[in-house]
C-alpha cells in the first residue's frame, strides 16, 4: 500500500478546475488537505464559492481557503468569456453550506508546509500562481520543504490567451517568475500536453452514463466547455485534471528537465514561458511534460469518476 500523497490544491474554479477537484476527491492515493482559491478565471469571491460548492457536490468536507484577489503587479485579467459569469458554466451546483475556512490561503499553505516534515506536502497549482508566489516571498524556506509543485501552465510553443502566453502564466507572470526561480522542484503540464486530453463527445457521454450527480455535473461542464481541435480530435482540453493525473499516473506522461524562464516585459510576449526544449544551456528548473497516453488517461478518469454515487 503506497502512502497517500498529502496535497494542497491551489485553483481558480473554473470549469476544468472543478473536474480536477473532483478527480482529486475521487482518488484514494491523494489526501487532499485543503483547497486554496485564487483570482484567475473569475474573481476570488466566485472561485472560492465554486470550490466550496464542488467539494460539497462530492460529499466531502475539504476546507477551502480564499487567497489573493489580484495578481502581484499587472492589472487583473479573467476568463469569464470562457468559463461564464459564474466561473463554472454548465454546472448547476447547490450553494455551499459550509463556510470558507478561517484565515488566508497564503498563511495556511506556509504554516501547513512548515508544520509537516520536509518533503511531505505537494502543492498542485492549476490557476495563476499568485498564492504560491506570495508564500515563497514571505517564506522562501517553503521551496525546499515542499515535495514538489505540480502546475498546469505555460506552453512550449503558442499560447492560448495570446500567441505567446497560456492563461495561468499570463494572468500573473511576475508570480510565475517567483515560483520558477524559487528553487522548488517543479513539474509542469503545459498546453502541448493538455491539448491532447480532449473531452470528446463520446467521452462526455461515458461520464454522463455513470449516472451520479457529480458525473452529471462533470458532463454538463464538459458540454459547455469550449471545444478545440488538436491532433485530429475535437473536444474541450482538460487542462487542470492533467496536473492531478500526474500524481496518480505519472507513467502515462513523459517530458524532460528544462530551464524555464518567464517573460515579464510588457508587450506581445508578456507571460511567455521561454523553455529550453531543444538545447539545455542552463541548469534545469522544471520537468516539462509533453507526451501523454490520453486514451488510457481518459479511461482511468472515467473509472475514477465511477466512485461517486
Ligand atoms: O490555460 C488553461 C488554464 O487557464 C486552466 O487552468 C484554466 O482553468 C484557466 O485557468
Ligand atoms: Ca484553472
Amino acid at each position: 500500500m503506497t502512502t497517500k500523497r498529502k496535497v494542497i490544491l491551489d485553483c481558480d474554479p473554473g470549469q476544468d478546475d472543478a473536474v480536477a477537484i473532483l478527480l482529486a476527491l475521487a482518488s484514494t492515493e491523494i489526501e487532499l488537505l485543503a483547497i486554496t482559491a485564487v483570482a484567475g478565471n473569475i474573481g476570488i469571491g466566485k472561485t472560492s464559492l465554486n470550490a466550496r460548492a464542488v467539494v460539497e457536490l462530492a460529499g466531502a468536507e475539504t476546507p477551502v481557503y480564499a487567497g489573493c484577489p489580484r495578481p502581484l503587479v499587472r492589472d487583473p485579467v479573467d476568463a469569464a468569456h470562457i468559463h461564464g459569469d459564474s466561473g463554472i458554466d454548465g454546472a448547476t451546483l447547490k450553494p455551499p453550506v459550509r463556510p470558507l475556512a478561517a484565515g488566508h490561503a497564503v498563511d495556511f499553505i506556509r504554516d501547513t508546509v512548515r508544520a509537516q516534515p520536509d518533503g511531505e506536502i505537494t502543492l498542485v497549482a492549476i490557476g495563476p500562481l499568485t498564492n504560491l508566489a506570495a508564500v515563497l516571498i514571505q517564506a522562501p524556506d517553503v521551496a525546499r520543504r515542499v515535495r514538489e509543485i505540480v502546475l498546469m501552465g505555460g506552453a512550449i510553443g503558442l499560447g492560448n490567451t495570446t500567441p505567446a502566453a497560456e492563461f495561468n502564466i499570463y494572468a500573473d507572470p511576475h508570480a510565475a517568475h517567483v515560483v520558477f526561480t524559487s528553487g522548488a522542484r517543479i513539474v509542469m503540464t503545459p498546453l502541448e500536453l493538455t491539448h491532447q486530453v480532449l473531452a470528446t463527445q463520446d467521452r462526455i457521454q461515458a461520464i454522463r452514463a455513470l449516472g451520479s450527480e457529480p458525473a452529471r455535473q462533470i458532463a454538463g461542464i464538459l458540454d459547455a466547455y469550449p471545444k478545440t481541435t488538436h491532433f485530429g480530435a475535437t473536444g474541450g482540453p482538460l487542462h487542470d485534471p492533467c496536473a492531478v493525473a500526474w500524481l496518480l499516473w505519472p507513467e502515462l506522461m513523459g517530458g524532460k528537465e528544462c530551464r524555464v524562464e518567464i517573460e515579464m516585459s510588457s508587450g506581445p510576449s508578456l507571460g511567455r514561458t521561454v523553455i529550453e526544449w531543444r538545447r539545455q544551456k542552463r541548469e534545469a528548473n522544471a520537468l516539462v511534460l509533453e507526451q501523454v497516453d490520453h486514451a488510457t488517461l481518459f479511461q482511468r478518469l472515467i473509472e475514477r469518476f465511477a466512485i461517486f454515487r
